[in-house]
């Protein structure tokens, strides 16, 4: 069987940054602990006036292009997934190869474009489809580029307001990929929840706490699904396991439960049980109540454990360390939560040639998905390609006036002029309105 994957990726963050700690949480009266500890978030990205999800998604992919060598003739298909569209029917991939068709010879008719919505989880169904649309040979040999692109925000005064963020991720999803090969085994946990909405508007209606509970939920079970057709998912086997990470907060909780999850009836979890006991059984209980309060200390009772944090530290941690800087990109988040675990390994020296990651994104609505990924070898010359900490190290900082500002200017119902606070440099920008009431675009040299 081919191998099918990623080829190469591509990141783009949005040009503003926000510090939480020293700007958003004294305007907002809040401890910046709750920021940078409770949160897991530094630091958030936003767009600049000029640019938006098509600009973002398009730089990304202008970027994965040149790189490779690859000219529009190469690609017969692009996806963009996203959260933050702004028109019912026309996707955002047609504005993109717009773009595009600018600065190369060639265009893009010949390629089949989409635009996947599904919450945060659309990124990952958009690989799905490239991987499916290669591996049942309708693509002639060409390559899909598929792109998560979001700007994340929330309606001001919004506890979700702390874990805002934009950029995209653009991917390169080929036959004989350089970076990693997908796995053909899936596990899903997909129920009808109500947890994050957006009917027909720009800022989502959240339950917050309840999302939290959901994302947790529709993981645990497909992790489950997933060990069904892959056989048993032991945590220490995969040197890397990227989460979607709405923020690192989350992902502490997920990693928790995941690991506890999985280690049960293991001799993980024998080894463990001289330190910290067995973990409960319903059985044991007289209500659910009591049950679920064991459950809760036995977790606090692991992760507190040296083997439980060497795994984190290891498995965990690395993946995180992109996210704190730019918070949530939605559908991107889980592909930065996998670029920057190899790009921690990469720079210090692990060897991870013919090793798996296992790969579990999730969207809101709700549902999880969990694969593994094959890392090839030669993998670090691809990762060594990224310039996101140059881009993030970059950014234009806003006070917290300018932030209210650019918070504006994004905002669909509100008309706010603003000078931009960077200079475009060889770039797609945001360039005025169309005479349908489209958004236009230029490349500026
Ligand atoms: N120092 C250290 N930690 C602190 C702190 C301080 N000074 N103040 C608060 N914290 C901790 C809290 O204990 C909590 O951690 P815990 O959940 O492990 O207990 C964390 O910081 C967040 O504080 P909390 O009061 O729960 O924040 P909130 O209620 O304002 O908002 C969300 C949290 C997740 C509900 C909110 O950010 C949100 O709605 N986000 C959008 C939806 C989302 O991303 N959902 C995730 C699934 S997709």
């Amino acid at each position: 069987m081919t191998a099918v994957g990623i080829d190469a990726m591509e990141i783009w963050t949005g040009k503003l940054k926000l510090d939480l700690a020293e700007t958003f949480a004294p305007a907002q009266g809040d401890d910046p602990g709750k920021y940078t500890k409770g949160l897991g978030l530094h630091a958030s990205s936003f767009p600049d006036v000029h640019e938006d999800i098509v600009t973002m998604a398009a730089n990304a992919a202008h970027r994965l292009m040149d790189r490779k060598g690859l000219e529009p003739e190469d690609i017969g298909r692009i996806d963009v997934a996203t959260e933050s569209s702004f028109d019912n029917s026309k996707p955002v991939s047609t504005y993109v190869a717009g773009c595009l068709e600018k600065v190369y010879d060639g265009d893009f008719h010949h390629a089949n474009k989409g635009e996947r919505k599904f919450a945060c989880i659309s990124g990952t169904q958009s690989l799905d489809d490239a991987y499916n649309w290669i591996r049942a040979d309708r693509h002639r040999g060409r390559a899909a580029i598929v792109i998560a692109t979001d700007t994340a925000l929330y309606a001001r005064d919004d506890p979700g307001e702390a874990t805002q963020g934009a950029g995209a991720v653009a991917m390169l999803v080929a036959e004989d990929p350089d970076l990693l090969e997908l796995s053909p085994e899936q596990g899903f946990g997909s129920a009808d929840e109500t947890d994050f909405l957006k009917p027909n508007q720009q800022f989502p209606s959240v339950d917050g706490k309840r999302s939290v509970n959901v994302y947790l939920a529709r993981m645990r079970e497909a992790l489950d699904d997933f060990a069904s057709v892959s056989g048993d998912i032991h945590p220490e086997d995969y040197p890397l396991i990227p989460f979607h990470t709405p923020f690192p907060g989350m992902v502490r909780k997920a990693a928790a439960l995941g690991y506890r999850h999985i280690i049960r009836d293991t001799e993980i979890e024998d080894e463990l049980a001289e330190e910290i006991g067995y973990q409960p059984v319903p059985e044991a209980f007289d209500s659910d109540d009591e049950f679920y309060e064991a459950i809760r200390e036995y977790t606090d009772s692991l992760t507190e454990t040296e083997r439980y944090q060497a795994w984190y530290g290891e498995t965990i941690d690395p993946t995180l360390e992109i996210s704190r800087h730019v918070g949530n990109w939605y559908t991107g988040s889980v592909h930065i939560a996998r670029a920057a675990g190899l790009k921690h390994a990469r720079e210090n020296g692990r060897d991870l040639d013919g090793t798996e990651l296992l790969v579990a994104s999730y969207g809101s609505g709700a549902q999880a998905e969990v694969h593994a990924e094959k890392v090839v070898e030669g993998w670090e010359d691809e990762i060594a390609q990224l310039n996101i900490d140059e881009q993030i190290r970059t950014r234009y900082e806003m006070s917290f006036e300018e932030y209210e500002q650019i918070h504006d200017v994004h905002n669909h119902d509100t008309e706010a002029d603003a000078e931009a606070f960077t200079d475009p440099s060889e770039e797609f920008v945001f360039d005025g309105w169309g005479r349908m009431g489209e958004r236009t675009y230029k490349y500026v040299e």
